[in-house]
């Protein structure tokens, strides 16, 4: 056996270099039509049921905006039920022919059962589930006191979306629905100071990446990996001081209107913006390069925490309670 596993080690790299030549160029001539092909015809989402998890506030908020535009009837749903019915309103006004808000919690597995529940007894059938809800933590994994005042990021971004998915999929399938992720860049791009939040994107990926080919042809799986996007996650004081917003943040507006879209076009993935893509590529082929850069980043992360800048109190607290 294990001569078989030295053979390939020496073989299955050289063939899978010279069958990537080969299949490639067909590959993305293909992607390329299918991408006009899918411009040119969009799904009409016009009366289509769509749950937005998230829907208070940031990418999930202007995402119930997009999908109203589109005439979408949507079941908008966070623990904020005074945001959401302001959400709703402006729905309704951009296009939307009905909008419900239902308060649940993400994390808690009766909520998810629940506001997929009374989506059901309402509309009568769920076309789409955006799992978007989301929270994060700041800090270098070394200075946390007190690793439990993490959990509820794997809770809310992980578990949230998976029990929502689980609860919603037995009527996604009898209308051949969509489930769309909003994950992020963090799941594969592992920048320091948010290695709980990069953990539980990166779960969430693998699990609906898992999920897509069990459930084809009959539900499709959007998976969106934002980079920075102008919300109150991204523009939180700590996320600027902590130099995590290197790049230049990304307008919610574009964003969602770029994510509804690519579910339009019935996309696998989408990441915006879109040239982050091009980042996976530095991450596999120049990792030590990159490891390298992320060590000064995290080291000056570091040295800040050492000029008592933060307290390090400060920096466990989800970032979804520094709102003001
Ligand atoms: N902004 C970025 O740069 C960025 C980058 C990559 C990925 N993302 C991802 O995009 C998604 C949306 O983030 P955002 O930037 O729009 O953040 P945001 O502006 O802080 O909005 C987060 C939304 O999630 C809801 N939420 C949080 N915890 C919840 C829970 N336990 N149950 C139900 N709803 C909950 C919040 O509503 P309530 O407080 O009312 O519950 C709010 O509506 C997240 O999954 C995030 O990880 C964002």
């Amino acid at each position: 056996m294990d001569q078989i596993h030295k053979f390939l080690n020496i073989v299955f790299p050289i063939v899978s270099f010279f069958l990537f030549i080969f299949i490639l160029p067909g590959l993305s001539l293909y992607r390329m039509l299918r991408f006009c092909i899918t411009s040119l015809f969009p799904e009409n989402l016009a009366g289509k049921v769509i749950i937005i998890t998230g829907a208070s506030a940031g990418i999930g908020e202007h995402l119930a905006y997009e999908y109203a535009k589109h005439g979408a009837r949507l079941a908008l749903v966070a623990r904020r039920e005074e945001a959401l019915a302001v959400v709703a309103g402006k729905a309704k006004e951009m296009g939307s022919p009905e909008v419900i808000v239902i308060k649940a919690d993400v994390s808690k597995v009766e909520d998810c059962k629940r506001f997929v529940d009374e989506t059901i007894n309402h509309f009568g059938g769920l076309d789409c589930l955006v799992n978007n809800a989301g929270v994060g933590t700041l800090g270098l994994f070394e200075d946390q006191q007190c690793i439990a005042d993490h959990t509820s990021v794997m809770d809310v971004n992980f578990w949230g979306s998976v029990n929502a998915t689980h609860f919603a999929l037995p009527h996604l399938r009898k209308n051949k629905g969509r489930i769309v992720v909003i994950g992020s860049c963090g799941a594969w791009f592992n920048t320091p100071q948010v290695s709980i939040y990069n953990a539980s994107k990166a779960a969430q990926q693998s699990f609906f990446e898992t999920l897509r080919i069990e459930l084809a042809p009959d539900i499709g799986v959007t998976i969106v990996t934002p980079g920075l996007i102008d919300t109150q996650l991204a523009t939180d004081q700590f996320i600027q001081k902590t130099k995590l917003n290197v790049t230049p943040l990304v307008s919610v507006e574009g964003c969602a209107k770029a994510i509804v879209n690519s579910v339009r076009r019935g996309d696998e993935y989408l990441t915006e913006p879109q040239w982050m893509r091009t980042i996976f590529l530095w991450v596999m082929l120049l990792s030590e390069l990159m490891n390298v850069a992320r060590r000064v980043f995290a080291k000056e992360g570091k040295s800040r925490l050492q000029n008592q800048e933060f307290r390090s109190n400060d920096l466990v607290q989800p970032l979804i309670l520094k709102r003001d």
